[in-house]
């Protein structure tokens, strides 16, 4: 489903309602709640807002659907955005599962957050956003981490190579599908315009969104401020 929104704020508005409702249904019904994020800066907003809502947040557990190769410490890492904006308040209580650890190497750490992520049970609900070349997640256009991101099985994580800025790790489309809802949180007209060529654009190679939008399983709602 396309929501649209005229202003951030209240795109916001009711993303939270909806959360609010589904991660309450989730605790409600399994004890528990499973929440994956993304990094960037749209979800900013959408972090400090939720972080206040008064949920049973010691009964959320949140990790990231992917991670710049930086310390966790590092200002460019999605651990630290999501530490300063939604760890906060009453969602510092939350757990909060790390995909970084930068005292070894990406494809060691890729291991261990790899292992971590199997212990961590179907997720309720995953946040993703859209980048102006159509990536989500870090799963970049034409990418070979893209196509095991995409057709891998087993894999949870994939790791871009090293390219510059940073070397990324990112959930697989095949773990990202095991959920129960996906979003995609999109603000303004340049995302309103990769949306509509992921819409059309028949290969998801280029657009890796389109994977994403065409897969089935799950349901998803994209949700469009502006
Ligand atoms: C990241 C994000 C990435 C983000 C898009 C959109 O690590 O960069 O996970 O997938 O969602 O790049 O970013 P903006 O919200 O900043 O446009």
């Amino acid at each position: 489903e396309l929501l649209r929104f005229d202003t951030d704020a209240e795109l916001v508005q009711r993303f939270i309602e909806r959360l609010c409702k589904q991660l309450s249904q989730a605790i409600a019904e399994r004890g528990e709640a499973y929440l994956v994020v993304s990094g960037g800066r749209t979800p900013i907003k959408l972090f400090s807002e939720l972080s206040q809502q008064p949920l049973d947040w010691a009964r959320v557990t949140i990790t990231l659907a992917d991670e710049r190769w930086v310390a966790a410490d590092d200002a460019a890492s999605n651990e630290c955005l999501v530490r300063m904006h939604l760890l906060q308040h009453r969602a510092a209580a939350a757990k909060f599962v790390s995909l970084l650890d930068s005292t070894v190497g990406a494809a060691a750490s890729a291991r261990s957050a790899e292992s971590k992520l199997a212990q961590l049970p179907t997720f309720d609900v995953v946040i993703l956003g859209l980048g102006e070349d159509g990536h989500t997640a870090s799963l970049f256009p034409c990418s070979a981490e893209l196509e095991t991101g995409l057709t891998t099985k087993t894999a949870a994580l994939v790791v871009t190579p090293t390219t510059a800025p940073h070397q990324r790790i990112s959930m697989s489309l095949r773990r990202l599908l095991d959920s129960r809802q996906i979003y995609f949180h999109l603000s303004g007209a340049a995302k309103a315009d990769v949306l509509a060529r992921a819409l059309k654009d028949t290969n998801h190679l280029a657009m890796p969104v389109r994977a994403v939008l065409q897969q089935t399983q799950v349901p998803v709602s994209v949700l469009l401020a502006g």
